[in-house]
């Protein structure tokens, strides 16, 4: 074995955390302010920690999307930007990346996911309408779990959501290597019950974020994707974490241990229709989105969204995006699916989710992209209706000056038909880590600030409204503390 064997084998086979694989080039300062000062900036941004300025967070880890390294070869592509507003080279270079990697023919860039949301969404539901003459009010859509812009977007446009996961999902104690998957029956029977003509699309959330960067299975996957075509329902993959998935199922899956994150991913893709992607998580981009189609089946609906492209995003050759941002994620779609860069992030979650355990912190089982800690578990004293990951969010701001957000009933909101509070299985605090962008130390100062908010977990209060937004709610929202 040569050193460099011997290098590798150090760190795939043993438990040593892989040292960073990248320089960090380029830097940006942090501040940390004092506890009193964080206490005057949360009262500010009325108990929510989505409201604080970025100059009062040490460690931002409120999420992973745009906030991450760019690597230099993205930088250096940002030089190459066809302007052009029409007919860039820059466009067709994205779209000859998306035909690449994932085999997809036609593409609109958008300014972000939800971007290509408010484009498909209404064009799927038109089609049903057309197709069997229906009315919108009628419609239902079903996800293995809707991330909160894809439920928005749906509910806004009328549709009833039926989310899937599976029974274990949300069992902080169960572990599981597939969590993000649908659960094939429930979706068969909504398919059943409120019939397959009102049901305009299928979404697979690729890893599924709600339930915890937790990925769905290449069978999984498969299955949802025969149910789908046998009822003549359109699939859309929500894709944002579209490597993290690949690298998972390569990982876990019997089958997939000697195929490359690439050919697996290709294989994903099949087993849909069309893609929305928020670019700015696996494929590295402050700032991008991608709708595309696999072929020409739904070319209607692709022309029907390119119209409402122009009305809403920008001429569907730049979707708002300029044409240097649109180099930029063409290399970074491939940046993403880097064997050792994967290797890497995941672990650095895992080493998280580790270290918080080992001092008794209850956690969601490691995924991709976040350290997810189950607040309610946490803080039994604090009943959902008072946000126990919104009361954990804040301890953490004060004790740490750490930012996170809560995924939990703040953020599932509302039925949007009967106003009532929609029940969440679990109310989880989100540790999101930012791609390249800390460092293992930095785990480390999070695990100890958990040592200090656990001696203290009983006097931690729960939040109410003095604010709230009527959809989208957790973005806004402004509380008090409850006595
Ligand atoms: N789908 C998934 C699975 C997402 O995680 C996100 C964004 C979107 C769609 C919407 O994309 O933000 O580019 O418009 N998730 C971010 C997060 C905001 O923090 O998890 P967007």
């Amino acid at each position: 074995m040569n050193n460099e064997q011997s290098a590798s084998t150090l760190v795939s086979r043993t438990s040593i955390h892989p040292p960073e694989p990248f320089r960090i080039r380029v830097i940006e300062p942090i501040d940390r302010i004092s506890p009193l000062e964080r206490e005057r900036a949360l009262n500010e941004a009325g108990l929510n920690t989505l409201l604080l300025e970025s100059k009062d967070v040490y460690i931002d880890c409120l999420t992973d999307s745009g906030t991450g390294a760019v690597t230099q070869s993205m930088q250096a592509a940002m030089l190459m930007g066809d302007e052009a507003y029409g007919g860039s080279r820059s466009f067709t270079k994205l779209s000859a990346a998306v035909e690449d990697i994932f085999d997809y023919q036609l593409t609109i860039p958008t300014h972000q996911g939800r971007g290509a949301e408010q484009l498909y969404v209404p064009k799927l539901i038109e089609l049903r309408e057309k197709k069997f003459g229906l009315q919108r009010d009628k419609m239902t859509v079903v996800s293995n779990f809707f991330f909160d812009t894809t439920q928005a977007h749906s509910q806004i446009n009328g549709c009833n959501i039926v989310n899937a996961p599976v029974e274990e999902a949300f069992d902080t104690n169960k572990s599981a290597s597939f969590k993000g998957d649908f659960d094939l029956e429930i979706l068969q029977s909504t398919i059943e019950a409120v019939g397959a003509q009102h049901i305009p699309y299928i979404v697979v959330t690729i890893t599924c974020n709600s339930v915890g960067g937790q990925p769905v299975s290449m069978s999984n996957l498969r299955q949802v994707y025969a149910i789908a075509q046998e009822y003549e329902i359109p699939v859309v993959i929500d894709c944002a974490r579209f490597a993290e998935n690949a690298y998972f199922i390569q990982q876990r899956e019997e089958g997939y241990e000697y195929e490359s994150i690439q050919e697996i991913t290709k294989e994903m893709f099949s087993y849909g229709d069309l893609f929305s992607m928020s670019a700015k998580k696996d494929a590295m981009v402050p700032i991008g989105g991608i709708l595309s189609f696999r072929t020409h089946e739904y070319f209607e609906v692709f022309r029907e969204c390119q119209n409402l492209c122009v009305v809403l995003e920008g001429f569907p050759t730049y979707g708002g995006l300029e044409g240097g941002a649109m180099e930029r994620l063409a290399v970074g779609l491939y940046e993403a699916m880097r064997q050792e860069w994967l290797d890497y992030r995941i672990r650095q979650v895992r080493y998280l989710v580790e270290g918080l355990r080992k001092i008794g912190i209850p956690c969601q089982q490691p995924g991709g992209h976040a350290a997810f800690v189950d607040a309610g578990k946490l803080l039994p004293h604090i009943p959902a209706e008072n946000f126990p990951g919104v009361a954990l969010a804040n301890e953490l701001y004060l004790v740490a000056g750490i930012r996170t957000p809560e995924i939990g009933s703040l953020l599932i909101g509302r039925n949007s038909k009967t106003g009532e509070q929609i029940p969440c299985p679990t109310e989880l605090l989100r540790i999101t880590l930012p791609r390249a962008t800390y460092t293992q130390s930095h785990m480390d100062y999070i695990i100890q600030a958990f040592r200090l908010i656990k001696d203290n977990v009983d006097k931690i209060k729960g939040v109410r409204f003095t604010y709230e937004p009527p959809v989208l709610r957790h973005f806004n929202a402004r509380f008090a503390n409850v006595e």
